[in-house]
């Protein structure tokens, strides 16, 4: 193996992402261009005063992430990649600056993207040239869907599936989260076993380019855990109906240009999540129902993005009226203020650029 403690730098950028897309609950990711990026450098050890390690971090959370290796979530996954791969520690001296745009617990995937960046940074710093497919299954340890990681990691418009495990293989996933994470963080323990080889599946589906996401996000979190707690654990053949023929037809619509926003609109319609969320989000029934096609020229289909509280609107133009108007749907009947951000599906999803 080459010398990990060799002086260099390079940057690390992994996209927000939405999921879901009205039927597509746990299936469907979107990458969007709002990136968190991690300027990394390898300092030479050998000049006076230089520290271990360093680490700075601004944007979003900024008041509050960890910034200490074992607790940061993006530095502890790349400590569980390293240690995974028989590697101890991190190299030194370590700066990292963490920049993070995007909003944190709202459903734009900012966990996601720490996890993808995470495992990006493990791969970077142990030199281990793991290759897009391997680091999926990495992230798939630590966060358990795959609809935003997969989309963060490869770009575009993604669907996934999770490969039924054997027996082996499922003993190595049930390891809880803080379990993976303990192992390493405390030093003590043995490596943790590397993930199941191919746990997750994907495929990359047709965009057409002229449709842009628009992002209305309140100005509250909705943890994921709270939003996924109140789904039922059974769901109605009629429902689950409703949402595959959704699925299907939404997954070639989207490719298709022009838009065909009638076929869009009524295809992002959902009876597996987004009706048992509202209780969480005040006004979400009426925002999802007020916005039309038939009112809003431009408009394709609206939903809720992820877990929510975020809604997402796609759209080919009138971005702006119909954001102010989901905005102001939801200070009417909600009360609360939201803001918005016009974004682009993007192609590339992570990267490492050395510097
Ligand atoms: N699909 C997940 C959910 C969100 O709606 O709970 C992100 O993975």
């Amino acid at each position: 193996m080459s010398d990990l403690n060799a002086p260099r730098k390079f940057r690390i950028k992994a996209p927000c992402s939405t999921a879901n897309i009205g039927p597509g609950f746990d299936v469907l990711g979107i990458s969007l261009s709002l990136y968190l990026t991690l300027d990394v450098e390898i300092l030479d050890g050998s000049q006076p005063n230089t520290k271990d390690f360093e680490m700075t971090y601004s944007g979003e959370g900024a008041n509050d992430v960890p910034l200490i290796p074992e607790k940061n979530l993006i530095t502890k996954t790349a400590l569980y990649v390293l240690h995974a791969n028989s590697i101890k520690s991190l190299p030194k001296p370590l700066k990292i600056h963490v920049h993070n745009p995007i909003p944190l617990g709202r459903g734009l995937g900012s966990s996601g993207a720490a996890v993808v960046a995470g495992v990006a940074l493990g791969d970077a710093l142990g030199q281990l040239n793991m290759g897009k497919d391997r680091m999926l299954d990495y992230c798939l340890m630590i966060e358990r869907h795959p609809d935003n990681v997969a989309a963060a990691l490869m770009g575009g418009f993604v669907a996934s599936y999770l490969r039924e495990l054997d027996a082996a293989d499922l003993e190595i996933t049930s390891i809880p989260v803080s379990e993976t994470f303990d192992n390493v963080t405390n030093g003590t323990g043995p490596a943790p076993p590397q993930p199941p080889r191919g746990i997750g599946h994907f495929v990359r589906l047709g965009w057409a380019k002229e449709i842009k996401a628009i992002a209305i996000v309140p100005k509250f979190e909705v943890a994921t855990a709270k939003a996924r707690a109140v789904l039922p654990n059974n769901y109605e053949r009629k429902d689950i109906v409703f949402n595959l023929q959704r699925l299907a037809v939404l997954t070639t619509a989207l490719g298709r240009s022009p838009p065909d926003a009638d076929l869009i609109y009524n295809a992002m319609q959902d009876k597996i999540h987004q009706p048992y969320r509202k209780t969480l989000i005040p006004g979400l029934p009426d925002v999802l129902t007020s916005i039309t096609p038939q009112k809003y020229d431009g408009l394709l289909g609206i939903c809720l993005s992820g877990a929510g509280p975020t809604i997402l609107a796609l759209a080919t133009h009138n971005f702006d009226t119909i954001a102010e108007e989901a905005m102001a749907v939801f200070k009417k009947v909600g009360g609360f203020d939201c803001f918005y951000e016009v974004l682009d599906v993007v192609e590339d999803g992570t990267t490492c650029t050395y510097l």
